[in-house]
């Protein structure tokens, strides 16, 4: 009897762990899947293909303003001439971030970006930058 007691908590315990741990990982998979259908709506993942952005075909290691035929806004040309950034993960971190205060500490100006997506959650912002990766 005392042995079918403690069997009956032990499995309390550990169901009670794992609703704790499932949900933070499905919930952090669920934004980050949020992110990459707002990124899908506007960006083609095909080379040179441009939507309302640029084409982020292999778009991680590429160098800023590259892709040709697509007209980038004011504050973009401004931040790329002054400091010819690289699109890699570090620059990701920021402008993904928030693209327009980021563009702006890069060139100094007022003009800030096109893009108004923002991803304020670190651990998504990172999620999606593995995935920008493969692409
Ligand atoms: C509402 C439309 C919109 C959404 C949503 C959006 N973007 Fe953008 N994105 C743009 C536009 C427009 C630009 C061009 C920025 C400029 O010229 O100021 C851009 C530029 C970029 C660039 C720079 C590309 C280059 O050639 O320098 C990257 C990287 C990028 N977006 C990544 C993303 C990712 C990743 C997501 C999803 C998390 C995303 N964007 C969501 C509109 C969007």
């Amino acid at each position: 009897m005392m042995k079918m007691k403690f069997f009956v908590f032990a499995a309390a315990v550990i169901a009670a762990l794992s609703m704790t741990a499932v949900p933070a990982s499905a919930d952090l998979a669920g934004k980050v899947k949020k992110a990459q259908k707002q990124c899908n709506t506007c960006h083609s993942f095909k080379a040179g293909k441009k939507k309302a952005g640029p084409s982020l075909h292999k778009v991680v290691g590429r160098k800023c303003g590259a892709h040709e035929g697509y007209k980038y806004g004011k504050g973009y040309k401004k931040a790329c001439k002054k400091a010819a950034f690289v699109i890699d993960e570090a620059f990701l971190m920021d402008y993904l971030k928030n693209p327009s205060k980021h563009l702006k500490k890069l060139s100094g100006s007022k003009s800030g970006s096109k893009m108004s997506y923002k991803i304020k959650k670190e651990d998504v912002r990172k999620e999606v930058i593995t995935w920008l990766k493969t692409k």
